[in-house]
């Protein structure tokens, strides 16, 4: 065993496949339609859903590659950021994120943040005008000549963890839910995960994006990823851009009033930034008999709720 093997995220045991359950629910079954959950939220404790699908192959490149440190980037409360730094403590790489806003620095960390230094994270707070050039070369090697690191030992993922890598990752997740139903629903926030998603279905699937955020443009950025992960378009895909409840962070009563009642009816916990939209989203198609009476849809529970809660401050 070379020292890498150890950094290698198969030794986290991930629950793969991740369980995929029928559940009866009344405004699916009124139409004929069979509602199936597939629980990526289940996959591991601390790298649960899509964070998994991306991060593990990027974790495997570092691992080949020799490189022993993870950069990243995120918002202060970004999902991807805390499972970067836990990445990194349960496999051994040093980790440094960037954070989005230099107003932040020398501020008391906020919990996320707070989580993120606790596993050992190095953050940097950037200037908001930089941080949108983050896909510049250029500012990627600023960041690690003043973090004091060689490029060679710096694997970089990009802010929400949606690279290529992440993308071809997130095909198994579609190979999975071959044959078992004929629309597969997932939330967009990058996109990512949907464009590997829709590339790993059966010929006779399609998978269907909520997006969380508002602006009508993520359809470009899905081709764009799936060019970049595949060389070209990928499996059959579209989106349904009715349901971010005014945009990524918002959640209105009337959300989180049909999360609780999921809740209760099918007695999982619902994340409300991503998966609660996607899950009203799908809800109202079925009882707008968008899906043809016999047929299966299948949601993709993409991650738990937050420790602490939903709360209304997610920039
Ligand atoms: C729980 C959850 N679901 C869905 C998404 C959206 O994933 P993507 O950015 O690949 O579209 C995210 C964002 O990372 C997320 O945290």
């Amino acid at each position: 065993m070379t020292p890498f093997d150890a950094r290698d995220p198969a030794t986290l045991r991930p629950r793969l496949p991740s369980p995929l359950r029928p559940v009866g629910d009344e405004r699916f079954a009124r139409r004929g339609v069979t509602l199936l959950l597939k629980r990526d939220d289940l996959i591991h404790p601390e790298l649960a859903g899509n964070k998994w699908r991306k991060l593990a192959p990027n974790l495997r490149a570092a691992s080949d590659a020799g490189r022993d440190t993870l950069l990243t980037f995120g918002g202060a409360y970004s999902n991807h950021l805390r499972a970067t730094a836990a990445a990194g403590r349960l496999l051994g790489f040093a980790t440094v994120g960037v954070v989005r806003g230099d107003e932040l620095a020398g501020r008391p960390l906020n919990p996320s943040l707070a989580q993120c230094a606790a596993d050992g994270m190095r953050l940097r707070f950037m200037d908001r005008a930089t941080y949108r050039r983050t896909s510049d070369p250029a500012v990627v090697a600023a960041v690690l000549d003043g973090a004091g690191l060689a490029p060679g030992s710096v694997h970089v993922v990009p802010e929400g963890g949606s690279n290529a890598l992440a993308v071809r990752g997130c095909v198994d997740l579609g190979r999975e839910l071959r044959g078992a139903a004929g629309t597969v629903a997932v939330a967009c926030g990058t996109g990512g995960t949907l464009a590997g998603l829709a590339a790993g279905l059966g010929p006779d699937q399609r998978a269907l994006g909520f997006p969380v955020l508002r602006g009508g443009f993520l359809g470009r950025e899905i081709q764009d990823l799936q060019r970049a992960a595949f060389g070209g378009p990928a499996g059959a895909w579209s989106l349904d851009d009715r349901f971010h409840f005014g945009g990524f962070a918002r959640t209105p009563p009337a959300l989180n009033a049909f999360a609780e009642d999921f809740e209760d009816r099918h007695g999982l916990p619902v994340e409300r930034l991503y998966v609660a939209k996607m899950l009203y989203g799908l809800t109202a198609l079925a009882e707008e008999g968008a899906f043809p009476p016999g047929s299966s849809v299948a949601a993709v529970v993409t991650g738990p709720p937050e420790p602490s809660g939903p709360g209304p401050f997610r920039p």
